[in-house]
């Protein structure tokens, strides 16, 4: 019974995934029509990407985070790249995302495509081509990027935050933030698989930890051997308060390749967070995991996919052409 399940499971994702590449298709020849505005684009954003994730391989994660952060507050639109002002406070400057970096990247890609083809590429598809090549520097998963997005004029540290999914969420809250999004439980699923790169800080699982229900315990659905190796490497956070807050592999083992070992990890209760644990409390989305654990090309597949769809959160958008990434024209 479980098996047949697991089967028409595959089946299911299978099917969704030919449909969405039916769609990338028609994605495809919007690239080839909207590239001929520069046509070095994505030779330039991939030789500058590779060049400095060769070098810090930890902005791979990085950049990808900072698509995903764009993308779920008014759109991929570039507005968590403007600079606060006196009068207002930007999405970078709200807490979710003072861990965004990469930011330096988007800058060189923009500095050079300005000198080649100025005012022809938005900031916004900037950030989703770093993200691209990020991933698929090492044997990642591969998507193409639409190009036409455009630079927004507002951004808002307020609307970031209300925006962000948490990683204190349960399943229901994770799947209504990415329905709002126009995403789904399928996108939930292989989108979350980012977290197979990079790191988490232990601010944000020291109730988890130390004080899962108010009386100084950890939450039980953590592995108990892993609960305690977390435990020693976030010891020192009360400590230092503020001062050092050491970031931990979100897939233990395997935090800087990208590959299905976070379903694995997920499975042995090895999730960081509970928005990661939260999708073993859902069937569906437990025997997801399970699929994309067992057939990496399914996963690989399913996440481009979904990264295509968060790419195009907000659609082309209303704005300008930024000719520097922080501040509008
Ligand atoms: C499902 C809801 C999600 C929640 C609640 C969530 C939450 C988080 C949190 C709290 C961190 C650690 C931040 C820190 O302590 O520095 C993190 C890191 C990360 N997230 Fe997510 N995330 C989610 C979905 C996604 C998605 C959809 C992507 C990309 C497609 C993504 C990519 C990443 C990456 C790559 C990192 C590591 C960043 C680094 O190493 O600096 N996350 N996420």
């Amino acid at each position: 019974m479980a098996s047949s399940r697991r089967i028409l499971l595959l089946v299911m994702v299978r099917v969704a995934i030919i449909i969405g590449m039916m769609r990338i298709k028609d994605v495809d020849t919007m690239i080839m029509t909207t590239i001929k505005g520069c046509p070095q684009l994505e030779t330039i954003a991939r030789n500058i990407t590779w060049t400095r994730v060769a070098a810090d391989p930890t902005l791979a994660p990085k950049l990808l985070r900072l698509h995903f952060h764009d993308c779920f507050v008014r759109g991929c639109d570039a507005s968590i790249l403007l600079d606060s002002t006196a009068s207002n406070s930007a999405e970078k400057d709200a807490i979710p995302n003072q861990t965004v970096a990469g930011y330096e990247v988007i800058d060189e890609i923009k500095a050079r495509l300005e000198v080649v083809c100025p005012s022809s590429v938005s900031c916004a598809d900037i950030v989703a081509l770093a993200a691209r090549d990020a991933v698929s520097f090492q044997v990642g998963p591969m998507w193409p990027v639409s190009i036409g997005r455009k630079d927004g004029r507002v951004s808002s540290s307020s609307e970031a935050s209300a925006n962000l999914p948490s990683p204190f969420s349960n399943f229901t809250t994770l799947l209504q933030d990415f329905k709002n999004k126009g995403l789904d439980l399928q996108d939930l699923v292989a989108l979350s698989g980012a977290h197979t790169i990079g790191v988490g800080h232990c601010g944000l699982i020291s109730d988890r930890l130390f004080n899962f229900t108010g009386v100084g315990d950890t939450d039980p659905s953590i592995a108990r051997v892993y609960a305690s190796l977390l435990r020693a490497k976030c010891s020192n956070l009360g400590a230092n308060n503020n001062v050092v807050d050491p970031a931990i592999e979100m897939d233990p083992g395997s935090g800087s390749s990208f590959d299905t070992h976070y379903y694995t990890a997920l499975r042995q209760n090895q999730g960081l967070f509970e928005s990661d644990a939260a999708l073993l409390t859902d069937q569906r989305s437990a025997r997801m995991s399970r699929v994309f654990e067992t057939n990496r090309e399914l996963f690989f597949v399913a996440f481009g996919q979904s990264m295509v769809k968060m790419g195009a959160i907000g659609g082309v958008g209303a704005g300008e052409i930024r000719k520097n990434c922080h501040v509008i024209n």
